[in-house]
């Protein structure tokens, strides 16, 4: 089983090829590390975690994440992963563990983000003020796909309050977005 980003993201690539989707999985990487590292624990499993949770979803839209089983332990990721995975479902019934929580309170907040540093002049996540994503979350034709409670309940769930979980995420993003290895395919622009 390898964690490591080279080997996770040529895994990613040989299973996503829509740029959106891999932007999705990207930020949702960078969030998952941000907070393994505020919580004390293992970046590049949390990372890889992010990386591949959504690795059946453009190939299985209907069955996900139930696809994602198989995909995984073809690469040799083992049961602990998997259920990782498989936890970020929106029927999963069993009591989160920190890292599962984390995961869906990021899954669709990072894509909120971005829509919001996006309708920006300046595109930037640097500039992104919390009170603008909070304003933005309140008006229903912004993002209309994105669900609010999707937001909401699992930042409660994760036990963080909810201004502090956008800033978080947005800086991780912003922080991240500069660094090389996240230049191949830029989450802004
Ligand atoms: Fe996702």
């Amino acid at each position: 089983m390898d964690t490591k980003r080279e080997r996770v993201w040529e895994i990613l690539r040989e299973n996503v090829a829509e740029e959106v989707l891999l932007k999705h999985c990207i930020a949702v990487e960078i969030a998952m590390r941000a907070y393994a590292e505020r919580y004390g624990e293992d970046t590049e499993y949390w990372g890889a975690i992010g990386l591949l949770h959504d690795i059946d979803f453009e190939k299985y839209p209907e069955q996900h994440p139930l696809e994602a089983p198989g995909i995984l332990s073809r690469y040799g990721y083992d049961q602990a992963f998997i259920t990782n995975v498989l936890a970020h479902g929106l029927d999963w019934q069993p009591e989160r563990t920190l890292l599962q929580k984390t995961l869906v309170a990021v899954d669709a907040l990072t894509g909120f983000i971005i829509a919001c540093a996006l309708v920006r002049p300046d595109k930037s996540l640097d500039n992104l003020e919390v009170k603008s994503v909070l304003k933005k979350m309140k008006d229903k034709a912004f993002a209309r796909a994105i669900n609010r409670e999707r937001i909401t309940e699992p930042a409660e769930a994760l036990g963080v309050e909810l201004q502090e979980h956008i800033d978080f995420v947005r800086k991780a993003l912003a922080d991240a977005v500069k660094k090389p290895e996240y230049q191949a395919i830029p989450l802004i622009g």
